[in-house]
């Protein structure tokens, strides 16, 4: 039985959940950022950290009342660590501490991506071993998982991250920010009518996008310049297509060599449906997703991966500092 507050400011989403158990959510309140950022096309970090400051009492006060709970029927206070944007890590660790000192609570630090991916368990136990496809705004790697939290890096983004890949085509598209959730969108509606080249096609686990962005932005030059007008929903699926072919044949292939008995998806761009279908769809191994609603950044997956960390006993002390970039395998419990 545990009753865990999570804080989770990484970027620019300020969010609060408490998690009864292994699953009971109590509330998940998070306050987005998403409308002011759109105005400068993507995260201002010094304006994310300011508005957090602004914000996170409030937050904290909407959090307890929607799950009518006292600060003193709290077992632990887990809080993202890191990796992130340092000023906006800072806001979430003073505020936990704050709560840790104040009320005599255990403090627990937790990996962001190690969140990203026991927000599956918020829906059903994992089965190990397994492999992870982790794809956010800062991340793509493929990890293997032979226990729980057990975390073995097999493979990664040698440049760009996928959801950065999004959102860079996405302003050369002139979307909104972030252009990911809009690109999926027009990807669906239009053809893959555009070559684009398929990224490190190779045997290895690693991926690369930086090409593909260019070869977007490229194309996108070049027919300006010609005086051609381009299809954006055509090119969004041309993109989309290239970018999936790529992610889900190498996790497909690392799952077979590594025998896994299941594939599990995390981070933002988990919320593709794109991925979700071709995935679910080609992988002959049985393939768990986030719920939409806790595949962007949230608190409720941080409570999840601190509840694990709290049956361990895997406190925090007091001085805990932020680690803006670190890696997950620092994490591991076989480190
Ligand atoms: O995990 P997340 O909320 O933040 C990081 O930890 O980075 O991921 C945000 C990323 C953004 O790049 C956003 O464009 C992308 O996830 N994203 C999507 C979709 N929804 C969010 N990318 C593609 N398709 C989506 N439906
Ligand atoms: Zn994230």
């Amino acid at each position: 039985m545990s009753l865990i507050l999570a804080i989770e400011s990484s970027c620019d989403e300020m969010s609060i959940a408490i998690l009864k158990d292994k699953r009971e959510l109590l509330c998940n309140v998070v306050a987005s950022q998403i409308d002011t950022h759109r105005l400068f096309g993507g995260v201002v970090p010094e304006i994310a950290s300011r508005m957090h400051v602004e914000c996170v009492s409030t937050v904290l006060k909407t959090a307890l009342q929607q799950a009518n709970i006292n600060m003193a029927d709290i077992d632990a206070i887990a809080v993202t660590k890191g990796p992130g944007l340092v000023g906006s890590l800072h806001v979430g660790m003073q505020a936990a501490k704050t709560l840790a000192l104040a009320y005599h609570k255990p403090l627990i630090g937790v990996h962001h991506i190690a969140g990203h991916i026991y927000a599956n368990e918020l829906v059903e136990d994992i089965k190990y071993p397994c492999l992870c496809l982790v794809v956010s705004g800062g991340h793509s790697e493929l990890v293997y998982m032979k226990s729980e939290f057990s975390f073995e890096v097999i493979g990664q983004t040698l440049d760009d991250a996928i959801g950065e890949a999004y959102d860079k085509v996405g302003r050369v598209l002139h979307l909104p920010y972030p252009g990911g959730p809009v690109i999926d969108k027009m990807a669906a509606e239009g053809k893959h009518a555009y070559h684009l080249p398929l990224p490190l096609n190779d045997d290895s686990y690693n991926f690369s996008f930086s090409g593909l962005k260019s070869a977007v932005i490229n194309l996108c030059h070049n027919a300006s310049q010609r005086g051609e007008d381009i299809v954006p929903s055509d090119l969004a699926c041309s993109f989309q297509e290239v970018a999936l072919e790529v992610l889900v044949s190498k996790t497909i292939k690392a799952a077979k060599d590594y025998n896994v008995n299941e594939i599990i998806v995390a981070g933002g761009v988990s919320a593709n449906k794109g991925l979700r279908q071709k995935l679910s769809q080609e992988s002959p191994i049985k393939v768990l997703f986030p719920p939409m609603s806790y595949c962007t950044d949230n608190a409720a997956m941080i409570a999840s991966a601190g509840r694990i960390m709290y049956e361990h006993q895997r406190f925090s002390p007091l001085d805990l500092s932020v680690k803006p970039s670190y890696d997950l395998e620092e994490e591991s419990v076989d480190e």
